[in-house]
């Protein structure tokens, strides 16, 4: 063994550190790499044991798992003994007698059991040249630890460290990678079980019957068009449509029609090709990323009227012709549109094409307003009052009698998103374990208070005169053909049955015409 090792010329000990630089490459697993450094260096340097500490930065610890033949993590603080010393200095640190320096510290050795004589300590540098360890030889067999070792180690140190941090880097990116198709499969599920027809709640007949629908039309791939007042639930239908649909586990991707400006929604939809202006990046079109998929177009009345035409094309021809590109691009999309506006009447003003119309209308859903279920409140208050009580950490159980007759009554422009919304505020707002009338907004409690006889067949405002009344029933039609029209006075005024000037007039009486 002497023999053999004295006869180990620099040379030699080069050419082993490009074998074992390597070998380093190739190991990606920690241990077994901080196992393949301390075996070379004990073989190398004729010695008993090496040790790689490592700093843990945020404890100010240095640690280490593996020497030769210790299994057990050794933890201490990195101030400590000739590590700690060769950490703060950064510098290669030779002592002779271990137990005769005031550097070493004993209590490693009775962690780990081992008679430390003399040390070779090197520190382990990244490529950023910052300390991230400590590399420990113990024990050499005959002799001292020469200056040839010193440069040998250090050479090797400089090698183990940057395999050491890739290591480290690799399990974070392996353990944060497993982490996410974990966490994808989760919330796949989740959207799943959020997004069938159950999600869709109600009892009135009405709700039923878009319930199955959905449930009938889900499994074709035919084009649905929803159509209904703002909040009333025509992108949760798209999406139940979806989730129940097999394109399931592929993209859902909503468009807002509305919100793409005119000069960009051709690129947004339909993809454009590099360079087809000065500046312009190639770009996906929303309709390709839906391949496989289903596309929702919310307000498809607000389609510019080319990009109507090209969207006929993508569903005449099952193809999509980017701006710019050379030859069309072969999809598969289920498209499901939804719309406020009234279609016939854009069609019939030239707004919209009426072959496009009869395209999406193969299935039509109409999304009845809140008003015209009013039966279907209590459920749906509940249910949002139990979501919101739990988000925000309330103990909110119910709403007073008072309270959900109030919410009955009321008109609800704004359908299920406006009560969601006041439900939300009365969770946080109200001060008991009930919602109260005086927890409601101003507007709804009010309302209540003059409302005649409504649809769930309460009464309310026993008291009140005639002309009370009529007027209060006055504002509350006014109101609903204004949130109906998004306040266009002239429509509202025909659905009224008033003059425009008749309408202006009680707008001003009332209060009304901001
Ligand atoms: N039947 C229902 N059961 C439970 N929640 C509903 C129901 N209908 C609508 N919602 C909820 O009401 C809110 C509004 O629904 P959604 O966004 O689907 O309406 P929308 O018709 O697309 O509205 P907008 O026209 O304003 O875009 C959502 O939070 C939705 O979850
Ligand atoms: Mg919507």
């Amino acid at each position: 063994m002497r023999a053999e090792i004295k006869s180990h010329t620099i040379l030699d000990k080069y050419t082993a550190l490009i074998d074992i630089s390597c070998r380093l490459n190739s190991e990606k697993n920690f241990e077994q790499l901080l196992k393949l450094i301390a075996d070379e260096a004990t073989k190398h340097l004729d010695a008993e044991r090496a040790t790689i500490f490592m700093l843990d930065k945020e404890k100010g610890e240095l640690w280490a798992k593996v020497a030769l033949g210790v299994s057990d993590t050794i933890r201490f603080d990195a101030r400590l003994g000739v590590a700690g010393a060769v950490l703060i200095a950064g510098k290669t640190m030779i002592v002779e007698d271990a137990y005769k320096s005031p550097l070493f510290y004993p209590s490693i050795d009775s962690m780990t059991g081992f008679q430390t004589h003399n040390i070779l300590s090197v520190p382990l540098r990244n490529p950023k040249q910052e300390v991230i360890g400590v590399f420990q030889v113990l024990n050499k067999r005959q002799g001292r630890f020469t200056s040839e070792d010193e440069h040998f180690i250090a050479a090797l140190a400089n090698q183990a460290a940057v395999a050491l941090e890739n290591s480290v880097a690799l399990t974070e990116l392996e353990t944060r990678h497993q982490e996410l198709i974990q966490e994808n499969l989760h919330l796949r599920k989740e959207v799943e079980e959020r997004f069938t027809s159950k999600s869709i709640l109600g009892t009135s007949s009405k709700i039923e019957d878009i319930r199955s629908i959905i449930e009938k039309t889900a499994e074709s791939a035919v084009s649905v068009l929803i159509t209904g007042e703002n909040g009333t639930g025509k992108e949760l239908s798209a999406r139940a449509i979806h989730y129940l649909s097999q394109r399931r586990t592929k993209p859902f991707i909503a468009v807002n029609c509305a919100a793409l400006p005119e000069t960009l929604v051709e690129s947004e939809l339909f993809g454009i090709e590099k360079g087809v202006a000065t500046g312009v990046e190639r770009r996906v079109g929303r309709i390709e990323s839906a391949n496989g998929g289903t596309l929702f177009l919310d307000e498809i009345g607000d389609l510019s009227p080319t990009a109507q035409a090209k969207l006929l094309r993508v569903l005449q021809e099952r193809e999509v012709e980017w701006v710019g590109g050379r030859r069309p691009v072969p999809v598969d999309i289920r498209l499901i549109a939804a719309t406020n506006k009234d279609l016939k009447e854009e069609i019939k003003q030239n707004r919209f094409r009426q072959d496009l119309f009869f395209r999406l209308n193969v299935i039509h859903l109409r999304m009845p307003a809140l008003r015209e279920i009013r039966s279907d409140v209590p459920l749906l208050a509940t249910h949002f009052l139990r979501k919101y009580a739990k988000e925000v950490g309330r103990d909110v159980q119910a709403f007073s009698q008072n309270a959900v007759k109030t919410l009955m009554s009321y008109h609800w422009p704004g359908n299920i998103r406006e009560l969601e919304n006041e439900v939300k505020r009365a969770v946080v707002l109200t001060s008991g374990r009930e919602i109260e009338v005086d927890d409601l907004s101003e507007a709804i409690a009010e309302e209540h208070l003059a409302v005649p006889e409504t649809e769930s067949g309460q009464k309310s405002g026993e008291k009140q005169t005639l002309k009370d009344r009529v007027t209060t029933l006055e504002i509350h039609m006014i109101r609903d053909a204004m949130a109906q029209t998004d306040s266009d006075r002239r429509r509202a005024a025909k659905m009224l049955g008033l003059s425009h000037q008749g309408l202006l007039n009680k707008l001003k009486r009332y209060g009304l015409d901001d």
